[in-house]
């Protein structure tokens, strides 16, 4: 296990700034995620922990020796890292087993070890297929336990289930999650896709314009994001006008207690949060705003409703936890549960670079 300190990382290609002064911590045995859109830098930070790539500035430091920085390179094989690379990428001229035993010295590769790894990702009795002849799925769980065969102590995994289709990627995405866990893993997880960095991480680091602008638990990143873009990026939102009153903030849709206000002044214009999750729809009494639904999206677990409020509250998205379907021109009345964030409006936050 090894905790990750970076500092400072700036990082260029040619005129293309990429990393504009990076900081990151990944403590001890946590999987943190590192959540970006693409192009933002996300394979190009992990090449620079692992080594594969220099950096114009800055310090890495794994389990406090500094690997990278100054006149400091240690080079890759010796930085002990685990490296998932973005296309999985497997030797297609060896087995399950030979990918899996790459790294690893003659003695381990006789013993059980390798038949170990297999079974920890779901593969036991697999070995002797190639490449060729497991899904994409299963090449990735193999990618897995070749970077984890030599005991690594940090694991890099550059967006490792984003070729797969839905249900074989949450499959996947729980089955790596506990196989990291179980080897008690360092690992820094590099994604696009909010709903795995919020649903496998213990931190996650938001990466905006070269620098990580937020980091936090996926629940502090999802209640409490940083300004109105951060909010969109992590998650589904309504966004709305509204004033501060003390503790609370008058909108369209009442006045509703503050989570985080930021630097909202007293009476001051505030743009407000509201998850789509946090809206309750009254189809008997007609209790709280009337609005009527424009668009009913059905996903059997759950189901998004776009809804057209009175009173200046304009389109909202609701998500509902419903038995069934909501047709379009239902009215409703809309409630809104729980605190919102706000910040002063005019403060949108900067959008994530593309
Ligand atoms: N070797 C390179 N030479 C020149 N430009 C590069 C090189 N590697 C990356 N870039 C550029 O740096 C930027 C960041 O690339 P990077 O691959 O790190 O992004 P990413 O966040 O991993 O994107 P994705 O989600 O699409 O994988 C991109 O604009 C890319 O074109
Ligand atoms: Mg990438």
């Amino acid at each position: 296990m090894t905790s990750v300190a970076v500092s400072g990382l700036c990082k260029a290609f040619g005129s293309q700034v990429v990393l504009r002064g990076l900081d990151l911590e990944v403590a001890d045995g946590s999987l943190t995620a590192v959540l970006g859109p693409s192009g933002s830098g996300k394979t190009t930070l992990l090449r620079i922990l692992a080594g594969f790539e220099h950096a114009e500035e800055g310090t890495v430091a794994l389990g406090g020796t500094v690997v990278a920085g100054g006149r400091t390179h240690v080079p890759p094989e010796r930085r002990h890292i685990g490296y998932v690379p973005q296309d999985g990428a497997l030797f297609p001229h060896l087995s399950a087993a030979d990918n899996v035993a790459f790294g690893l010295g003659r003695t381990e590769r006789r013993g059980r070890r390798v038949e170990d790894l297999l079974g920890l990702v779901g593969l036991a009795g697999q070995g002797r297929r190639f490449p060729h002849e497991l899904s994409g799925g299963q090449q990735q769980r193999v990618a897995v336990a070749r970077a984890l065969a030599t005991r690594p102590g940090l694991v890099l995994l550059d967006e490792p289930f984003s070729s797969l289709d839905a249900a074989m990627r949450a499959e996947v995405r729980e089955d790596v999650a506990r196989v990291l866990r179980e080897t008690g893993s360092t690992a820094l997880l590099v994604t696009h896709d909010q709903d795995e960095a919020l649903s496998l991480a213990d931190e996650v680091a938001v990466l905006r314009e070269g620098l990580v602008a937020q980091r936090g638990t996926p629940e502090a990143l999802y209640s409490s994001p940083l300004d109105p873009a951060m909010a969109r990026f992590v998650g589904d939102a309504n966004l709305l006008p509204g004033d501060r009153r003390g503790a609370e903030v008058e909108t369209a849709l009442g006045r509703l207690p503050v989570q985080h206000g930021g630097a909202l002044p007293e009476g001051g214009r505030a743009v407000v949060l509201v998850r789509p999750e946090q809206l309750a729809l009254d189809l008997g009494a007609g209790k709280g705003i009337r609005a009527t639904v424009v668009e009913s999206q059905y996903f059997g677990h759950d189901m998004v409703v776009t809804l057209e409020a009175e009173g200046g509250a304009g389109r909202l998205r609701a998500r509902l936890s419903s038995a069934a379907p909501l047709a379009v021109g239902t009215e409703v009345g809309v409630q809104v549960t729980g605190p919102v964030a706000a910040w002063p409006a005019g403060d949108s936050g900067a959008a994530p670079s593309a």
